[in-house]
């Protein structure tokens, strides 16, 4: 009965020892126990391998290869255009680099030997220059205000040409008469325009026309306030269709 006794107990405690060590095993198999990361992932105890930093992506090679010509947006005169200037205060010169910018036309500023000072253009000063030389063209004594260059590389070639100056006293000013007298205008359409306080370009056109002998096309163009756009002058460039 001892015997028998001892060898229940014995079978007892074996079948306890076999079931505790089953219990501890698998509380040491971290893939039973999920924590979840910070990125829902699963944390096993040990720190993750950086991962590798990603190659930056390649800059796309422009296609063809080759740098593209820009495209011209702006429209540009079939003819040859040449945009002739006097300008005392900078307004006309302006308006003339719009032009020659809109029209691809090449542009030639006419220059006074004798530049015109800010008090030479005092209006109000009687002893200005100014005031003299109109009063000496109202007396039909003024002498041609002399241009350092009054001659166009390939005058020949140009068809259509814009002729631009402040208005003086309700006309034209006079420097550029030197230029209207000395070139032959046979041929070209003459497009006239102007820069001013307020005045139109009243009888400028026609007085120059006749200074020209009556060669060429002489048209009205313009007038154009001081301060002129770039869009003042293409609306008006539009009109004209030669572009
Ligand atoms: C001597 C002189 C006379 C002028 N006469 C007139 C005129 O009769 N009517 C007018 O509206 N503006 C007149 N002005 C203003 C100019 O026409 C205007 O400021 C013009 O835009 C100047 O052009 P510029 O900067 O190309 O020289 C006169 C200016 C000067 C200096």
């Amino acid at each position: 009965m001892r015997k028998l006794l001892i060898m229940i107990l014995s079978l007892v405690l074996a079948s306890g020892l076999a079931a505790l060590a089953a219990c501890n095993s698998a509380a040491d198999d971290p893939a039973d126990d999920p924590v979840d990361g910070p990125s829902g992932g699963t944390q096993t105890g040990e720190p993750d391998e950086p991962s590798e930093p990603e190659e930056p992506d390649e800059p796309d090679e422009p296609s063809g290869g080759e740098e593209q010509p820009d495209e011209p947006d702006e429209p540009v005169a079939d003819g040859s255009v040449l945009v002739v200037y006097f300008s005392a205060t900078g307004n006309t010169e302006q308006v003339a680099n719009y032009i020659a910018e809109y029209t691809g036309g090449d542009i030639f500023e006419l220059v006074p030997v004798e530049p015109y000072t800010s008090a030479d253009l005092r209006w109000t000063d009687d002893n200005s220059r100014v005031v003299q030389e109109y009063a000496e063209k109202q007396a039909g004594t003024l002498e041609t205000v002399e241009l350092e260059d009054v001659t166009v590389e390939n005058w020949e070639n140009y068809d259509t040409v814009f002729l631009g100056f402040p208005i003086w006293w309700y006309e034209a000013a006079w420097p550029v008469y030197d230029f209207v007298e000395t070139n032959d205008f046979t041929g070209k359409t003459i497009y006239t325009f102007c820069t001013s306080s307020s005045s139109g370009l009243g009888g400028s056109t026609e007085v120059l026309e006749a200074m020209a002998g009556g060669n060429g096309t002489w048209l009205d163009g313009r007038r154009f306030r001081s301060s002129a756009s770039q869009s003042d002058v293409k609306s008006w460039i539009d009109t004209l269709n030669i572009i």
